[in-house]
């Protein structure tokens, strides 16, 4: 996506009760939080450049494995692939989770898949929509994006020191700007009502949760089997935008580090760890 803003001053994090006048500040949402470590800490701003590059600074003085922080704007939103994602106030979700996985870079990808599933899931509970997860991690209705995750990591090659895990979702948005193209939609949107945004984000928070602790206890076979369910297109051709070029050829599905495995004409199959999947088909 791309980003309508002008960067500004970060606002001070709310903590307090009462003084922002925000759903989504902290007296509102910690009252009604049922997780055991996720959220716990959570931070609201009501204006922020990303949630990602703030938790990022933050993350090493002394933050807590789950906490979370929120903004009601964010004017300069990153995305997948170099791009920016726009989130005016009051209309999406923006927020960034820390996280401090003990195992070794190459072992993460399924948390990708397993993020996924937790927003997924967490959508689902609010609202009744068909959801289509577009690997890795793009959350679709009706073949428009409803949710993107961008997870950045910090330390070198072989030692993790923090995860920061970032989660975009369009939830009253009633349009979008044309250069998107036609290929963003909102909750709103799609169930034709404005949607609670503490509901869903309670939801999601829950979610999360429950996946991310699937993962860390049992790996990554629950994670692809629950995320194949979101996945309809699987045995249909895609197309995939790689750092050497375009792949075409029929998804066959996920092998155990949750590459993407594409089967030619020849049906010769390779797998895929980073790209940008083109659906071809209804979904
Ligand atoms: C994508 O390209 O699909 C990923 C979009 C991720 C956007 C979220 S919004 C909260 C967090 N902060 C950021 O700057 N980006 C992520």
């Amino acid at each position: 996506m791309t980003s309508n803003g002008v960067p500004g001053r970060d606002a001070a994090p709310n903590r307090s009760a009462g003084s922002t006048g925000s759903d989504l500040a902290p007296e509102h949402i910690a009252r009604q939080l049922k997780t055991r470590w996720l959220g716990r800490d959570y931070r609201f701003y009501s204006s922020l450049d990303s949630t990602n590059s703030k938790l990022s600074a933050l993350a090493t003085q002394g933050f807590a494995e789950g906490a979370v922080l929120l903004a009601d704007e964010q004017h300069r939103g990153r995305g997948r692939l170099g791009r920016t994602w726009i989130a005016a106030t009051g209309e999406s979700l923006t927020f960034s989770i820390l996280l401090k996985p003990t195992c070794a870079p190459a072992e993460m990808a399924p948390l990708a898949l397993a993020v996924a599933v937790g927003v997924a899931v967490g959508i689902g509970e609010v609202v009744d929509l068909p959801l289509v997860l577009k690997w890795p991690n793009d959350l679709l209705c009706d073949g428009k994006k409803l949710a993107g995750i961008l997870i950045e990591t910090s330390g070198d090659g072989k030692n993790l020191r923090h995860l920061i895990v970032g989660v975009g979702i369009n939830v009253n948005q009633s349009a979008f700007p044309e250069e998107l193209g036609g290929q963003a939609s909102s909750l709103r949107l799609a169930t034709g009502k404005n949607q609670s945004r503490p509901e869903i984000l309670l939801a999601v928070l829950r979610g999360l949760e429950k996946w991310i602790d699937l993962w860390r206890g049992l790996g990554s076979a629950p994670i692809i089997d629950a995320w194949l369910k979101y996945a309809p297109w699987v045995g249909e051709e895609i197309e995939v935008k790689t750092s050497t070029g375009i792949e075409c050829g029929v998804a066959v599905g996920l092998n155990p580090t949750g590459a993407l495995i594409l089967e030619d004409g020849l049906g010769h199959r390779r797998e895929i760890h980073s790209g940008d999947v083109t659906l071809i088909g209804s979904v």
